[in-house]
């Protein structure tokens, strides 16, 4: 609860391209809303005492797969590790509950989240076209076996 603002500011500055396209804003009321809900994980890095990069998962269950459906790092200390520990403790987690698939959507541009996903074991399963903001996003799973 107490991070939630940061986690606003930190969201708004990440995606600040998508929100220029028309993308909702955050507000600190949105993270508390998702951790509220059951099934849903917020993850939170922090470095120096301070809230730095987050990541939401949703557990998914018998019918659909996990799903990683927010991760940002502030600029200033993206390039250190820290959202492929945030993706990897969620594939963690992932697994203890026994689901064996985890999904998440990304921007074809996107090189660092792309690398993230190719790192841990993620595979492109689509290409999807103007699928978000009349833009494309590609669809990267990873499987547990
Ligand atoms: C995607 C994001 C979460 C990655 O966080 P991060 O803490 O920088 O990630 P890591 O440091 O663990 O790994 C990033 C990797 O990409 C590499 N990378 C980053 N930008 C790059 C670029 N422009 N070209 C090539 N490689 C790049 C880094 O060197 C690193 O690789 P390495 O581990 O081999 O050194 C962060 O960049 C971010 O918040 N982006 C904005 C929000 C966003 O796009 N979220 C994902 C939407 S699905």
């Amino acid at each position: 609860m107490a991070d939630a603002k940061s986690l606003a500011q930190i969201s708004n500055e990440a995606f600040r391209d998508e929100i220029d396209r028309g993308m909702q804003s955050f507000t600190s009321e949105r993270f508390i809303d998702f951790s509220k809900k059951p099934h849903v994980k917020v993850y939170v890095a922090e470095a120096e005492r301070e809230v730095v990069g987050f990541l939401i998962l949703t557990e998914g269950n018998i019918e659909t797969p996990a799903q990683i459906h927010l991760i940002a790092v502030m600029k200033n200390f993206g390039g250190k590790g820290i959202g492929k520990k945030l993706v990897k403790n969620a594939i963690e987690h992932v697994k203890v509950i026994g689901r064996k698939k985890v999904k998440l959507f990304t921007r074809p541009w996107n090189v660092a989240m792309s690398k993230v996903c190719i790192d841990l074991g993620f595979v492109p399963e689509a290409y999807l076209r103007g699928e978000f903001l009349d833009a494309d996003i590609i669809l990267y799973s990873a499987f547990s076996k």
